[in-house]
């Protein structure tokens, strides 16, 4: 038995900041910004809220696959921004979309988080156990950036994506293959904390440390070699070469990452869509928001070979190999 996509959707704040925006506001620029990273502009959320927009992700995947939430019987919810604790955002988006016999929770995998809930969902949907699962990406990193760190808050926006997926016994589709890590030794290098992590010094001062904090270059050197490597051993382990993937769908962080992952896999940029220069880097969010994208313009199609990959704090990085 396998599991597949039969539905995709996602939700985008209506506020845009452009980079000139920011640049108003710290010390950058559109050209700086756009060079280094490939963003133009990016959402934030003012009355949205992680599960308020992943509610809204969902209920057009609902649409998309003509099925009632009260269908639902998992949901899994990728986010690094929870409004609560508990209940979780799943849970919050459970009531909203009526999915009364759903179990729900979230998975905290940072930018890598909306590979692993697919992965968890199909290990639970080929028990039998379960037979229709949203799988969610929701984020408001907004609100974890210090707006005056130009290193930083350039880089990120809010948005929400979700697919359904449903167990299938028929003719290949579906997903195929998995392959995703952790390295828990190089987890410093891009850090969020939450109030826990706030620490008195030694001079018995409170260090407070709830906003993202990376070294960017540590996790650009990390994700051009971890991707590929990723790819390249479904790649292997299923008899294809990289020229028999129709689409690779990476998580949108910086558009020099995504260059370098096709130019390492010797594969046309044309397979790798982008929409990293509207949205910015979404963390768990940017697969789903652009596999919605990409199946709203029908660019996807029924039968098509597509990567999805992941990579980010932990450190976390994997790939799912997806017949449509
Ligand atoms: O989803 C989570 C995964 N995260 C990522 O994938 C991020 C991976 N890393 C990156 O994408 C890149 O490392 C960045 C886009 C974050 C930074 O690009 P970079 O080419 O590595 O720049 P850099 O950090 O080496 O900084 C170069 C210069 C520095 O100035 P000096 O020391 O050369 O004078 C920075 O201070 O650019 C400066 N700089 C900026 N200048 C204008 C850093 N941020 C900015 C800014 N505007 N926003």
């Amino acid at each position: 038995m396998k599991t597949r996509i039969v539905g995709t959707g996602n939700y985008l704040p209506d506020n845009v900041l452009t980079n000139d925006d920011l640049s108003k506001m710290v010390d950058t620029s559109d050209e700086w910004i756009r060079t280094r990273t490939g963003i133009c502009q990016r959402r934030i959320a003012k009355e949205d809220t992680t599960y308020s927009m992943g509610a809204g992700a969902a209920k057009e995947a609902l649409k998309q696959a003509e099925i009632a939430g009260e269908e639902i019987d998992l949901i899994i919810v990728a986010t690094s921004s929870a409004e609560y604790a508990f209940p979780n955002t799943a849970s919050l988006i459970q009531s909203e979309i009526g999915a009364k016999h759903a179990l729900c929770f979230d998975v905290s995998v940072a930018c890598t988080g909306f590979i692993v809930a697919m992965s968890i969902a199909d290990s639970m949907m080929c028990t039998g156990n379960y037979r229709k699962a949203l799988v969610i990406g929701s984020e408001v990193l907004s609100s974890q950036l210090d707006w005056s760190d130009r290193s930083v808050c350039v880089l990120f926006g809010d948005g929400a994506g979700a697919v359904v997926m449903e167990n299938s016994e028929s003719d290949g589709c579906g997903l195929i293959d998995q392959e995703i890590h952790s390295d828990g030794n190089k987890g410093m290098v891009l850090t969020c904390g939450k109030n826990t992590a706030d620490r008195i010094t030694a001079d018995g001062t409170l260090r407070t440390n709830q906003t993202i904090q990376m070294n960017g270059q540590e996790v650009f050197k990390f994700a051009v070699k971890k991707v590929p490597e990723s790819i390249q051993t479904l790649l292997d382990r299923n008899h294809l070469s990289a020229e028999d993937v129709d689409y690779y769908i990476l998580h949108q962080a910086n558009k020099r990452i995504i260059e370098s992952v096709a130019k390492r896999l010797h594969v046309s940029i044309e397979k790798f869509p982008m929409n990293l220069d509207r949205y910015g880097n979404t963390s768990a969010a940017s697969i789903p928001i652009l596999l919605h994208e990409l199946s709203r313009e029908h660019i996807l199609k029924p039968g098509n070979l597509v990567i999805l990959s992941g990579f980010g704090g932990g450190l976390s990085w994997g790939s799912l190999l997806i017949r449509l």
